[in-house]
């Protein structure tokens, strides 16, 4: 790395662009849950897409790495430099225009810097819904949700943020911007590309803004928290209130009674719903744009028929926002509750869902077998098949044997996740923490693939090597 580095690139994006103070940088060079740390020898912040292309451009010519980064809310530690110190982060943090929203096309232009939580209030601004829900959507970014087609709650719905972006706007790695702001539902014309981009977690080119689809206003909502005997129940459930309700069903979580007692114990201010004690929870909720039938009297009638058929063993609809909103810290408190616990391994796996409760049953009887004690904080989107499947220490022990026998572990998983032809990255992505694991289960054609249009694309490797591909290595031939 050249030692004028900083001076060069505050040539092209201005002072307020470069950041070199070693406690200004603190917050950039570590992730949300502490577990990946690195060094930099930039963290660069453009205001602009011309900027963007001109940190790239510089970047390509002297052979220096570059690893973009939004609200640096990712799970898999793509979005911090490597322990080198030459890398230079790309922070999107100055680039959070929304630059229009067409309510006839329905659908809203935003810079990639832009935070979820603010494309929502936007969109709700002009009438409208924009869906994606995260817990961390006070923080993460649309680039960021794009770069890891970011999943979340209301994906039984309305789908993954591949299906929510209609067009981008990416800046490759040689610096050429390519201009692909269409808001098309429809077009044809050859390769797929804004599709490549999404869910390539800044490894092709940095997504500096993006064309999302909006939906009609929610206008009614009614919210139940349900206690379940096992994972069948809960599939069960979800079938009945599909045939019941259609799209109107918008959420179905699930936690195990280990997940609630982590939030319970950790997350101030939650409270147990239900009496009892129930081994599996949901939490239920319906959304409808127009007046109509009760919402609330149809999940009920709903609950009761799944309590006669001893699907549901008890449950309660909640009576106001209030209460919907209390319930919802209890499903989106586990992240924070688990990190708060100490050391845990995280899996984020998908299955087809009629396959859940056997990959359940299966996996958990073989983790048992292994460490015995292990505890399940097993929660997710059950909706689409998203497991959240993290194990904790047993109980007295401090985590050093659950942490030094990582790899066994999570092998144990990912074998039973490949049983059942699920995948080992659901909504996450890979990032550094999986890229090694996906290697090995990718199908050898598919990583040729992969490795081609990286190399197509990133020829010398520099955009966030060690991400999705393990060595950063394309193949050209
Ligand atoms: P970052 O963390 O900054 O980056 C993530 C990856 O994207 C990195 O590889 C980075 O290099 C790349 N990247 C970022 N911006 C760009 C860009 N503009 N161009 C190119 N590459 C870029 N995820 C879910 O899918 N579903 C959930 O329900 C969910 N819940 C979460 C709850 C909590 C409490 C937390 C902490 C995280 C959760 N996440 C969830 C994970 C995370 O929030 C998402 O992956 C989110 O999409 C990341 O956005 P970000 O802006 O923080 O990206
Ligand atoms: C969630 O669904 O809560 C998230 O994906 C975050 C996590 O698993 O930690
Ligand atoms: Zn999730």
């Amino acid at each position: 790395v050249t030692a004028d580095l900083p001076v060069r690139l505050r040539d092209l994006v201005g002072p307020a662009g470069v950041v070199t103070a070693p406690d200004q940088q603190a917050s950039y060079l570590v992730d949300w849950r502490g577990a990946y740390r690195g060094r930099a020898a930039a963290v660069v912040r453009p205001g602009s897409t011309a900027e963007v292309a001109a940190v790239l451009r510089l970047c390509a010519a002297e052979g220096i790495a570059v690893v973009p980064q939004g609200g640096n809310t990712g799970l898999c530690g793509g979005s911090v430099p490597d322990g080198s110190g030459t890398q230079v982060v790309l922070s999107t943090d100055r680039l959070r225009a929304i630059r229009g929203v067409d309510r006839a096309n329905r659908t809203m232009t935003v810079e990639a810097g832009v935070v979820l939580a603010d494309a929502q209030a936007a969109a709700r601004d002009a009438g409208l819904l924009f869906p994606l829900s995260l817990g961390s959507e006070g923080s993460a970014t649309i680039g960021g949700n794009v770069a890891t087609n970011a999943g979340g709650t209301a994906v039984l719905r309305y789908g993954t943020m591949r299906a929510l972006t209609l067009g981008l706007e990416v800046v490759l790695p040689d610096g050429r911007i390519w201009p692909g702001l269409r808001g098309l539902r429809k077009d044809n014309t050859g390769y797929d590309l804004t599709g490549l981009f999404v869910g390539s977690e800044g490894t092709l080119g940095v997504v500096t803004a993006a064309v999302l689809r909006l939906f009609p206003a929610i206008r009614r909502r009614a919210t139940a928290w349900v206690g379940l005997p096992d994972v069948a129940a809960a599939v069960a459930l979800i079938d009945l209130l599909q045939d019941r309700v259609g799209d109107r069903l918008s959420a179905f979580e699930l936690m195990s009674r280990e997940s609630v007692r982590t939030v319970l114990d950790h997350v101030p201010g939650t409270r147990d719903p239900l009496p009892g004690q129930h081994a599996w929870f949901a939490l239920v909720e319906l959304g409808d744009t127009a007046a109509g039938e009760p919402l609330d009297d149809v999940l009920a009638a709903t609950l009761d028929d799944a309590l006669d058929a001893d699907l549901v063993s008890d449950a309660v609809l909640a009576t106001s926002p209030a209460q919907a909103a209390a319930l919802w810290r209890l499903r989106e408190g586990v992240s924070e509750a688990q990190n708060a616990e100490g050391p845990s391994l995280k899996h984020d796996v998908t299955v087809p869902i009629s396959c859940l409760p056997e990959f359940v049953v299966r996996t958990g009887a073989a983790l048992a077998d292994a460490l015995p004690g292990v505890r399940l904080v097993t929660y997710g989107h059950v909706g689409d098949g998203n497991l959240h499947y993290n194990l904790g220490p047993p109980r007295g022990s401090d985590g050093g044997e659950l942490v030094a026998r990582a790899d066994e572990l999570s092998a144990i998983v990912y074998d039973s996740v490949a049983s059942f032809a699920g995948s080992i990255s659901a909504e996450h992505g890979l990032g550094r923490a999986k890229a090694a694991a996906a290697a090995r289960s990718l199908d050898p054609v598919e990583l040729d693939l992969m490795r081609r249009l990286k190399a197509a694309l990133d020829p010398a490797g520099l955009m966030n090597p060690g991400a999705v591909l393990a060595d950063g290595q394309g193949r050209s031939g």
